[in-house]
Parts: structure tokens; C-alpha cells; sequence
């Protein structure tokens, strides 16, 4: 008797166990940390599910995932560019979904999905472009830059900080969108030529305009809604559309393959799509413009009907063997260079 009250225990142990981890979710988070922890925080309140949340770039992201391939940890990347995240659909590292809630969004997010076997869907998007600080920039006696090439004038020497392409999303779009504008060579050349005036490879991308908001350096080469969150903030940044036009992302959510909480991941995934959750972003200085039709996008949003963007190929720069072999490049042939 005792035997079987022992063995029932157990499983009734085991039953407690398996019904409360159905009940959490664990969320891999690559858009800013204030709104990872809103979104993470609301849908506990909404539904009663307990989210973990990491903040980690989208590049970090994605290889935490391919290193957990065997063993997934992870339910859901919200957030991040889309380039790694459409890579990992190729990779198979992501599981195919159709959300309800499609029916709600933009055209360029239902694109993002459908180039990826649904995959991936687009959440917000944002034009790529950099800020500097005002006052360093008088104290310096530096130009007032307007375009990409003026930061390749030798008096940004230490000026410059961007973010290293294999972590963040961010520089990867600035490496490829400078191989689109430029054209393979020339862009490389001038990945080369910014080189000798950056003064710190962030992991972070939007770290290098917080360090010029901060005063730690002049010029950060960020997501333009980035550097509009610094304004707000109240640092001296003026915040630039460089004239030669300039990539942007399709910031993107993807189901992880062989997610442990799966019912939960789909049901974050079709709430993150709703309206209520993505004007969450306002509450939190997220400037980014948001996928679902009905979501309000800010008044401070850089305006991206107006901005010069380049028609960025994400199918070509989010393949795997792209992304791959610009990062390969850019890591033989720029970050070595000498500064
Ligand atoms: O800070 C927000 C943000 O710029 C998002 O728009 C973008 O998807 C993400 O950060 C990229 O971060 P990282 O460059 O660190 O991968």
C-alpha cells in the first residue's frame, strides 16, 4: 500500500510539475531592454503566464539559438532586425506559423513571413542612419555631417562608434546596406575607411548613441529611432538621414523549433501582433514603426515616407551563406585592420 501511495505521489508530483511549466514561457528579446521587459511584463498580466525574458542583439540571439539547437530553451525571439532571423528559418531553427492575427498587419511584415515559409513575421520597421552630440560637436570644431562619406573625413578620427556586425543587428545593416549602396568593393572599402575613425565596436547597437547622448563619444551609426529616443530623453543629439539614402530593418518574431511551451508561444506571437501590445512601444520611447495596421505609430517616428531608403534585399542579406561570408569579411578584412 504504502509502495502504490508513494508511486501516486509522484506523479501527482510530476502532474503539478508538467501543469506549471505549461504555464511559463521564456522569451528571447533583441528590440530595446525597457521594451522587452513592457511586453514581457503585459502578457503575464494578460494571461496569467509567467515569462523569463532575456535581452540579448539580434546576432547574439541567433547563436544562442543554433548553439541550443539540439536542446531548445527558448520559446520566442521577439525582436531584433530581421537578417537572423530569416536566417534562422533557413537553418531551420524556426518553426512554420500562420497567426490568426495576419490579416491585421502591414504588406512588408506578411512579405517578411512568406519569404521565410512563415517562419518569421515582421513586427516594426526603421530606417538606419546615425546621430552625434552637439556639443562635442561645436567643441571639436567638427562639420556638421549630413552624409555617410563625411564620416570618412579624417577629423572623425576616435570621433565614430558603431556596433560589431557579428552581435548586432544594427551593424549588419549598416555592413549591407553599405555592400547595396555601394556595390561590394566600394562598400567594403568604405567599412575599411570608417574603421580608422571608430573608436569602440560595441555589442550592443543601439549602445553607441547612448555613449554619445552620455558624451563618450561624438557620432553613434544607429537606427534612427534610436538616437530619436536619446532626444527624448533630453541629450543634445541631432539626429541624421544620411543624403545618399540608407537601409532599414524589418524588426521580426520568430517561434523557436521545438519550442517547450508551444501553445504558450503561440499565444504570445498572436497577441504580440495585436494592437494593444505593439502600442505598448509608446509608453516606452520606442520609435519604431509598428506592423499591425490598427497600432498607432508616434508622432516622433522618423518619418520613413520621407527618408531615401534603398530597396534592401532581405531575402539576399538574411540568407544564410550572405550573412555568413560578409561577417567572415568583415572580420579578416576590416577588424583587423590597424587604428
Ligand atoms: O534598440 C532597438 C533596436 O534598434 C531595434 O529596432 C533593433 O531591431 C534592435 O535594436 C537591434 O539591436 P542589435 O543591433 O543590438 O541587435
Amino acid at each position: 500500500m504504502k509502495k502504490v501511495t508513494t508511486a501516486l505521489a509522484g506523479s501527482l508530483v510530476a502532474l503539478a510539475a508538467s501543469a506549471g511549466a505549461s504555464q511559463a514561457l521564456t522569451l528571447y528579446c533583441s528590440a530595446q531592454e525597457e521594451w522587452c521587459q513592457i511586453m514581457a511584463r503585459s502578457f503575464e498580466e494578460a494571461t496569467g503566464i509567467d515569462v523569463d525574458m532575456t535581452r540579448k542583439s539580434s546576432g547574439e540571439t541567433f547563436a544562442q539559438v543554433k548553439a541550443e539547437e539540439a536542446n531548445p530553451k527558448g520559446d520566442v525571439w521577439w525582436g531584433g532586425t530581421g537578417d537572423p532571423h530569416l536566417q534562422a528559418a533557413e537553418e531551420g531553427l524556426t518553426e512554420e506559423y500562420v497567426s490568426p492575427m495576419r490579416e491585421q498587419l502591414h504588406d512588408w511584415s506578411i512579405a517578411q513571413a512568406e519569404s521565410a515559409g512563415n517562419q518569421t513575421i515582421g513586427i516594426y520597421s526603421g530606417a538606419l542612419g546615425y546621430g552625434y552630440n552637439n556639443d562635442l560637436l561645436a567643441a571639436n570644431n567638427l562639420p556638421e555631417p549630413a552624409c555617410w562619406k563625411d564620416l570618412l573625413k579624417p577629423e572623425y578620427k576616435g570621433h565614430i562608434q558603431m556596433a560589431n556586425p557579428n552581435s548586432s543587428g544594427t551593424a549588419y545593416t549598416t555592413l549591407a546596406t553599405m555592400v547595396q549602396m555601394f556595390g561590394e568593393e566600394e562598400g567594403f572599402q568604405y567599412m575599411k575607411d570608417l574603421h580608422a575613425n571608430i573608436n569602440q565596436y560595441t555589442k550592443s547597437g543601439s549602445a553607441p548613441i547612448k555613449a554619445a547622448g552620455l558624451g563618450e563619444t561624438t557620432v553613434g551609426i544607429v537606427f534612427m529611432h534610436d538616437a530619436v529616443a536619446q532626444v527624448e530623453a533630453g541629450f543634445p543629439i541631432t539626429v541624421v538621414a544620411p543624403c545618399e539614402g540608407t537601409g532599414y530593418e524589418i524588426g521580426s518574431m520568430s517561434i523557436i523549433k521545438g519550442a517547450r511551451n508551444m501553445d504558450e508561444a503561440k499565444q504570445f506571437y498572436d497577441w504580440a501582433l495585436s494592437a494593444e501590445a505593439q502600442n505598448l512601444a509608446l509608453e516606452v520611447d520606442a520609435f519604431q514603426v509598428p506592423s499591425n495596421k490598427g497600432a498607432q505609430t508616434s508622432d516622433k517616428a522618423p518619418d520613413l515616407s520621407s527618408i531615401k531608403l534603398i530597396d534592401y534585399d532581405f531575402t539576399k542579406y538574411g540568407s544564410s551563406d550572405e550573412r555568413k561570408r560578409l561577417l567572415q569579411k568583415w572580420d579578416e578584412e576590416v577588424s583587423t585592420l590597424p587604428q
